[in-house]
């Protein structure tokens, strides 16, 4: 059983985690307008991702204090100027999601509900890759630039980030 306090605020994550998911959805939207197949499908990976951490919550609820609210999701952002614009606000995302999932390590902390904590590891270290692996997209980007041609080789480049995570996965 969960105290009133964590089933609380993983009812709020789960939440987060739909609004995360449907925000890179909308992302992999905006790519898919410009021609840039390659980041649309890292977006809509990442949709899958923040589905799964959704589902995963709502579950753990579920098991534990049925049932498990489930909200309505934010109308995710679509309107961006560039591809850079696109990745500060995916670390906006990240970056403000790292800070809810600590948030709710450390309620759980605060309720000695250490087997919460210990269900919550994975998301914490999760988010720890996530935003160094966004800080290293971001410089890609900032490297090449977001002309054309800088473009063209950045989509590729997610092109092939994306077949090797999906061969990992399958290996
Ligand atoms: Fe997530």
């Amino acid at each position: 059983m969960l105290s009133n306090e964590v089933s609380e605020i993983l009812n709020k994550q789960s939440g987060i985690e739909a609004d995360a998911s449907h925000a890179y959805l909308a992302l992999a939207g905006w790519c898919e307008e410009r021609n840039l197949p390659g980041i649309a499908e890292y977006f809509y990976a990442a949709a899958e991702d923040e589905r799964a951490h959704f589902l995963e919550i709502i579950k753990y609820i579920n098991k534990h204090q049925a049932p498990a609210r489930v909200d309505g999701v934010k109308q995710p952002r679509a309107t961006f100027t560039n591809l850079l614009e696109v990745f500060q606000y995916v670390w906006d995302l990240e970056h403000n999601n790292t800070l809810n999932i600590n948030a709710v390590a450390d309620v759980c902390l605060k309720n000695k509900d250490f087997a919460t904590y210990k269900f919550m590891e994975a998301f914490v270290l999760e988010q720890q890759e996530s935003e160094t692996s966004v800080q290293e997209l971001i410089h890609m980007i900032k490297t090449l630039g977001n002309d054309d041609k800088s473009l063209y080789y950045i989509n590729k480049n997610f092109k092939k980030m994306v077949d090797k995570a999906a061969a990992g996965t399958e290996a």
